[in-house]
């Protein structure tokens, strides 16, 4: 697996496979890797050519500067894991590269971004979407991966690469959950292991089919601060604090 830092290399590079008639898998992250996106990883290294994984902890998404400096790094594990799955670049932009106007240009969505998440963590989804527009603009990769569990932001992401007539197609992959049904999540390196023993019963509660007071009030008698609890489009939505990590969910009604 060959590691880029520059984006000028990795420019040069992705248009030569262009030209080559390669096709290229990408699945950005933020890092702290687990099970889900060694799951991306393995859909796109079975559908494409060439699969590059970014890792790139994009400060524009955080409205909250605690989590971002609570955000996990695990950069040497994370690479073994990437090694193992079959990747073959890694990218490791610098902000300043990233960023190079400093964010004075960014993407916004005005309608659905402010719903669900985009409610509870405003600009949020702007730095979502201009960080994932940068990266499908400099790899212009064949496919880009994305998780269910960020139902909201894949919906987004589908969006944008359509309306900016992005050539790479969006694919959406499944939640993939811990044996305990908690979804798995990089946040949840931040929760303590008493945290952890409770946070699943985040899941069983969404499960329940019960009515959305009768969860948020389960909810809040376990210890999580409801964030928000909705359905949606044949689904239930929902984030909750739990000590110093936001964890998010859906289900299918
Ligand atoms: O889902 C994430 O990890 C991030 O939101 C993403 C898509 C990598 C953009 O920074």
């Amino acid at each position: 697996m060959k590691i880029i830092k520059s984006i000028e290399e990795w420019r040069y590079i992705f248009k030569k496979h262009k030209t080559n008639g390669k096709t290229v898998g990408l699945v950005p992250t933020m890092g702290a890797l687990h099970g889900a996106h060694i799951s991306l990883v393995g859909h796109s290294v079975k559908d494409n050519d060439l699969t590059a994984v970014s890792i790139f902890v994009n400060p524009t998404q955080f409205n909250n500067p605690d989590d971002l400096t609570n955000y996990p790094e695990t950069w040497e594990s994370d690479v073994a894991k990437l090694e193992a799955a079959g990747v073959d670049y890694l990218l490791y932009p610098a902000y300043e590269d990233m960023y190079r106007d400093n964010y004075r240009y960014k993407l916004i969505e005005t309608e659905y971004s402010g719903d669900l998440c985009g409610t509870a963590r405003p600009g949020h989804f702007d730095g979502v979407l201009t960080v994932v527009m940068k990266l499908l603009n400099m790899t212009k990769a064949t496919k880009a991966y994305f998780g269910e569990k960020d139902w909201q932001q894949f919906q987004l992401i589908k969006d944008m690469a359509e309306t900016f007539f992005i050539d790479t197609e969006i694919i959406p992959c499944p939640l993939i959950r811990e044996k305990s049904g908690l979804a798995m999540s990089s946040r949840n390196k931040m929760l303590t292991t008493e945290e952890l023993e409770r946070a699943p019963l985040f899941n069983k509660t969404i499960s329940s089919g019960k009515t959305i007071a009768e969860m948020k009030e389960e909810l809040t008698s376990l210890g999580f601060k409801v964030d928000y609890l909705k359905k949606k489009e044949g689904r239930i939505f929902g984030a909750v604090f739990l000590g110093k990590a936001r964890l998010i969910d859906n289900v299918k009604i």
